[in-house]
């Protein structure tokens, strides 16, 4: 069983949409029964709130799947728990760590780098722009799927 979590800040775009991506993407495969995906977010703004609409309408027009859902913020027992844990955007990772008490195990990453790109997933709360999000959560979820073997 492969265990992923991503993180952003709000856990109401970036996040649920890579975890609703790549679910897609393993089930697409074949593979959805090897996989434990879920996301959460590194600060409690956004606590207990549906996934933005407008990132909801992005992945409907892209044949994505939804299910209802709610934000929650990363758990300290979530480092044990997940095998990835997948940020957003750099500033995240140090959220991560000081939620988690840091890295010890090297699980904590961010998404792009493994699409060999060092960079952040542009916050479309902030950005408005929805489609590069989803371009470039795309490419960082296939570059995950590629690194991992599948
Ligand atoms: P996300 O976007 O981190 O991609 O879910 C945000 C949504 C809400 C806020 C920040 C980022 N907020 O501060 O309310």
């Amino acid at each position: 069983m492969i265990k992923v979590m991503f993180v952003c800040l709000g856990n109401i775009c970036r996040s649920p949409m890579a975890e609703f991506i790549l679910k897609d993407m393993v089930k697409k495969r074949g593979k959805d029964a090897d996989f434990i995906i879920a996301s959460s977010a590194t600060s409690t703004e956004e606590y207990g709130n549906p996934l933005y609409p407008p990132a909801a309408r992005k992945l409907s027009s892209e044949g994505i799947p939804t299910t209802y859902r709610t934000a929650v913020q990363l758990k300290k027992s979530d480092y044990d728990k997940y095998d990835y844990i997948i940020a957003m955007e750099r500033r995240n990772i140090e959220n991560i760590k000081r939620i988690c008490g840091g890295d010890p195990d090297s699980k904590v990453s961010l998404l792009l780098s493994f699409a060999g790109r060092n960079d952040n997933i542009a916050d479309p709360w902030y950005t408005g722009n929805f489609d590069a999000a989803f371009n470039d959560i795309v490419e960082g979820c296939e570059g995950f799927l590629n690194y991992i073997g599948y």
